[in-house]
C-alpha cells in the first residue's frame, strides 16, 4: 500500500491505519522470538494481578469501607475490568502488536496522542513495577526476619521514610536495597530470554495459585458464617463509610488488586497464534481471578470479624484463625512470589511498549534493538530495570502507587474509545474476536473507570497532568522530528 506521507501541518494527526500496524510490527535488526501459548500467555495475565491487592488490600478495603459485602466489591471490579478486558481482547487480536494501547492509539487519535498514552503507560509498567518492588521489600525483610537475618530498616527504606525503633523514636531510611535488588535480578532474567523468564512465571504462577487456593480450601471448613452479618453494616454518616457507598469505595480500592490483565496485550509479538490467544489470555487470566478473588474475599471476612482485618498482612491473620503455625509463613512466601510475577510483567510489558515507540522512531532506535541469540530488547530492558531500580529504593512510595492507578485508568478509557472508533472507521478490518454489544459495553467501560478516577484525590490529577506536560514537551523536543510515519519516504 502506498500512503501519502503527512505534511508538517498534520504532523501530529498522523495517524497509522490497522494494515499498516499489522505489517510493520517487527524489529529493527531481528524479530523478537515467538514462543508463547495460549498456557503461558494467560499466566503472564494471572502472573501480573495477583499481587499486593489480593494480600492486602482486601483486608483493608472490607474494614474501613465495605464489610463483608466487600465479596460485592470484588464482583463490581470485576464487571468493570471485564468490560475493560473485552475491548482489549478485540483490539489485542486484530492489532497483534505489542504495543498495547500505543499502538491502539496511534490507529485512532494519531501519533501526537499515541506517544502522550506510550508516556503514560510508563506510570503503569515503570512505575507500577517500582511501587510492587518496594511491597516486595516489606515482605522479604519480614520473612528473613522470621528466618533470624535482620536487614538493617535504613536499608530497606527509601530517603525520607519514617522507621520505628523497637525503643521508642524514629529515623529515616538511607535506599530501599532489597526493592532495587528483586528489580536487577529480574531484569537480569528478561535479558536472558522471554522463554526462560515466562517458565519461571509459569512456576511461580502455579505457586501462588496454590497458596490461594489453599487458602480458600482450608479457611473455607473454618468459616463461622455469623460474621457474615449484617452482610451490608449501615452506613455511617458519610459517603464511603459502609453502607452501599462503601461498596463502591472499597470497589475503588480494590480496583488495584485487578490491575495487570491489559500485560497480556504486550506479549503479543512474541505470541505462536496472537489472534488466537490474545483473547484467551485476557479473558481467561481475568474470569479466573475475579473469582479467586470472591472467593478470598468471602473466606476471610467468615474467618476474622471484618472489623479487626485493618492490618498488613489479613491473608496471614485468617491462617492465624485456622490454627496451622506453618500456614502464615507459606502465605507471606505466596504474597512474596507472587509480587515477583507482578514486577517480572511490569518490567517486560514496559520493554515491549518502548520496543513499538521507538519502532516507531519517537524513542532513540535503542530501545528497538534486539540481541542477535538472546533475541530480546536487551539495552532497553537494561535501562528500564536500572530506572525501575532507582526509582523503587529512592521514592516514597505513597506518591507512587496512586499515580499508577489513574494512569492505568486513562489508558483503559482510551482502549474502549478506540473500539468504538474503529468499528467505524475501519469497519472492513479483520477482527478473530469482537466485543459484543457495542458501543454499550465499550461506553460502560468509560462510564465505570471515570467513576473510578472521580474516586481518586486532586493532587494525583494534578501530578497526571504534570506527567503529561512534560512527555508532550519530550514529543516536540524529539518525537516529532524523529517519527517514522513523518518522514518522507514513509510508504513510498
Ligand atoms: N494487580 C496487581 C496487584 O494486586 C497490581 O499487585
Amino acid at each position: 500500500m502506498t500512503r501519502k506521507p503527512p505534511t508538517p501541518d498534520h504532523g501530529i494527526m498522523a495517524r497509522k491505519s490497522v494494515a499498516e500496524v499489522v505489517r510493520g510490527g517487527e524489529g529493527e535488526d531481528q524479530p523478537m522470538a515467538k514462543t508463547l501459548g495460549p498456557f503461558s500467555i494467560t499466566a503472564i495475565g494471572i502472573g501480573a494481578i495477583i499481587g499486593a491487592g489480593i494480600f492486602v488490600l482486601t483486608g483493608t478495603a472490607a474494614a474501613r469501607y465495605a464489610g463483608p459485602a466487600i465479596m460485592l466489591s470484588f464482583v463490581f471490579g470485576g464487571i468493570v475490568c471485564g468490560f475493560v478486558g473485552l475491548c482489549y481482547a478485540e483490539l489485542a487480536a486484530m492489532l497483534p502488536v505489542s504495543g498495547s494501547t500505543y499502538t491502539y492509539t496511534y490507529v485512532t487519535l494519531g501519533e501526537v496522542f499515541a506517544w502522550i498514552i506510550g508516556w503514560d503507560l510508563i506510570l503503569e509498567y515503570a512505575m507500577g513495577g517500582a511501587t510492587v518492588a518496594v511491597g516486595w521489600s516489606g515482605y522479604a525483610t519480614s520473612l528473613l526476619h522470621t528466618a533470624g537475618f535482620d536487614i538493617p530498616p535504613a536499608l530497606a527504606t527509601a530517603p525520607g521514610g519514617t522507621i520505628h525503633l523497637p525503643g521508642g523514636g524514629t529515623a529515616t531510611g538511607i535506599a530501599n536495597l532489597p526493592a532495587a535488588f528483586i528489580v536487577a535480578i529480574l531484569t537480569i532474567l528478561l535479558i536472558l530470554g522471554t522463554k526462560q523468564s515466562t517458565r519461571l512465571n509459569n512456576i511461580m504462577v502455579a505457586v501462588k495459585l496454590v497458596v490461594v487456593l489453599g487458602f480458600i480450601i482450608l479457611g473455607a471448613a473454618y468459616v463461622t458464617p455469623a460474621h457474615w452479618h449484617p452482610f451490608i453494616p449501615a452506613n455511617a454518616g458519610t459517603f464511603g463509610d459502609f453502607g452501599l457507598s462503601g461498596i463502591l469505595r472499597g470497589s475503588a480500592v480494590v480496583f488495584y488488586a485487578y490491575l495487570g490483565f491489559d500485560a497480556v496485550s504486550t506479549a503479543a509479538q512474541e505470541a505462536r497464534k496472537p489472534q488466537r490467544d490474545m483473547p484467551i489470555g485476557i479473558i481467561a487470566s481475568l474470569v479466573i481471578c475475579t473469582i479467586l478473588y470472591i472467593a478470598v474475599a468471602a473466606v476471610l471476612t467468615g474467618l476474622v470479624p471484618y472489623s479487626q482485618l485493618n492490618v498488613a498482612d489479613p491473608i496471614a491473620k485468617g491462617m492465624d484463625v485456622i490454627g496451622i503455625t506453618w500456614a502464615s509463613v507459606m502465605v507471606k512466601l505466596g504474597a512474596l512470589i507472587g509480587l515477583t510475577t507482578v514486577i517480572l510483567v511490569a518490567l517486560y510489558g514496559q520493554g515491549r511498549v518502548l520496543y513499538n515507540i521507538a519502532h516507531d522512531g519517537l524513542l532513540p532506535k535503542l530501545f528497538a534493538r534486539i540481541h542477535p541469540t538472546l533475541r530480546t530488547p536487551w539495552l532497553s530492558q537494561m535501562l528500564i530495570g536500572l530506572l525501575v531500580s532507582l526509582v523503587a529504593a529512592l521514592t516514597p512510595i505513597t506518591v507512587l502507587s496512586e499515580l499508577v492507578s489513574i494512569g492505568t485508568l486513562v489508558a483503559f478509557i482510551l482502549v474502549c474509545g478506540s473500539v468504538i472508533y474503529l468499528r467505524r472507521s475501519e469497519a472492513e478490518a479483520f477482527r478473530p474476536f469482537r466485543v459484543p454489544g457495542v458501543p454499550y459495553v465499550p461506553v460502560l467501560g468509560i462510564l465505570s473507570c471515570l467513576l473510578m478516577m472521580a474516586g481518586l484525590p486532586l493532587v494525583t490529577w494534578l501530578r497526571l497532568a504534570v506527567w503529561m506536560v512534560i512527555g508532550v514537551a519530550i514529543y516536540f523536543f524529539y518525537g516529532r522530528s524523529h517519527s517514522t510515519l513523518r518522514q518522507p519516504t514513509h510508504g513510498t
